[in-house]
This record gives C-alpha cells, sequence and structure tokens, in this order.
C-alpha cells in the first residue's frame, strides 16, 4: 500500500502523528510537504500535489491534513478521479470507502483528537470498498 500525505501548517502536528502510527504498518509513506509546521502555507498548494499523485499511482490513498480538512476536500474534490472524504469520525471513514469508494482522506486538526483521527486512519485504510453493482454505479457518476 502506498499512500501520499499532505498538510498544511495548521495540520503538520497531526500529520507527523499519522506518520509515526502508519509506521507499524507494512505500508510506503511520502510525505509531500508541508516540511515545517511554522511556516504558514496554503492547503490547495500541498492538496495539488497529493491529489496529483493519486491520480498518477492508481490504487495509491491520499491523506491531507488542514485546520479544519474542509478546504483540502473542497480543493481535492475538483479533481475527475478523486474522491476525498472529510471524515470527523470513523463511521464516515468507513462508509466512504464502503459506498463512496473514496481514495482520499481528508482530516482537520482543530477539529479531531489525534486518538480519534488515528483510528479514523485506520478505518479507512482497513475498509474494502464495497463493489456491489450499485454502489459502482453511482461512484461512476460522480464523475460525469
Ligand atoms: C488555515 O488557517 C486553515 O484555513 C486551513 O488549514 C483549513 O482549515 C482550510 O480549510
Amino acid at each position: 500500500m502506498e499512500i501520499y500525505i499532505g498538510s498544511d501548517h495548521a495540520g503538520y502536528k497531526l500529520k507527523q502523528a499519522v506518520k509515526k502510527h502508519l509506521e507499524k504498518r507494512d505500508v510506503k509513506i511520502i510525505d509531500l510537504g508541508s516540511f515545517n509546521g511554522e511556516e504558514s502555507v496554503d492547503y490547495p498548494d500541498i492538496a495539488r500535489e497529493v491529489v496529483e499523485k493519486v491520480l498518477e499511482y492508481p490504487g495509491t490513498f491520499g491523506i491531507m491534513i488542514c485546520g479544519t480538512g474542509q478546504g483540502s476536500a473542497m480543493m481535492a474534490n475538483r479533481h475527475k478521479g478523486i474522491r476525498a472524504a472529510l471524515c470527523t469520525n470513523e463511521y464516515l471513514a468507513e462508509m466512504a470507502r464502503k459506498h463512496n469508494h473514496a481514495n482520499m482522506l481528508c482530516l482537520g486538526e482543530r477539529n479531531t483528537e489525534e486518538d480519534l483521527a488515528l483510528k479514523i486512519v485506520d478505518k479507512f485504510l482497513d475498509t474494502p470498498i464495497d463493489t456491489d453493482e450499485r454502489h459502482k454505479r453511482r461512484v461512476a457518476k460522480l464523475d460525469v
């Protein structure tokens, strides 16, 4: 499993925690920035980096963390082929994978405690997509 991860300054601390958490797994994590929690950066710039990699390498995942996760999700979902889910609980992560075939997870450092965020990441990565015809049909309609 290959995961492209990014954050702005407001998501930097949680990104570091997510990366450390993911070290326990057999995954390749590629950090696309920000590499410094001090300097203010624009979340669309980093989200674009993550989006471009996920589109370039199908089957990989993206994780993008900003203050709320909201702007990152908005930016990511403007791209055909990206299904980014802003998740604030495990149920949303599970359903985003099962029913929406999400390939990108967005988190907010300012609205999600670290422990919960790590559980959300696990749920997202551990939940396979539901390949039932109705879900495939609906997901295909997202990209028209
Ligand atoms: C930065 O202050 C904040 O606006 C950003 O991290 C994010 O929450 C945007 O959606």
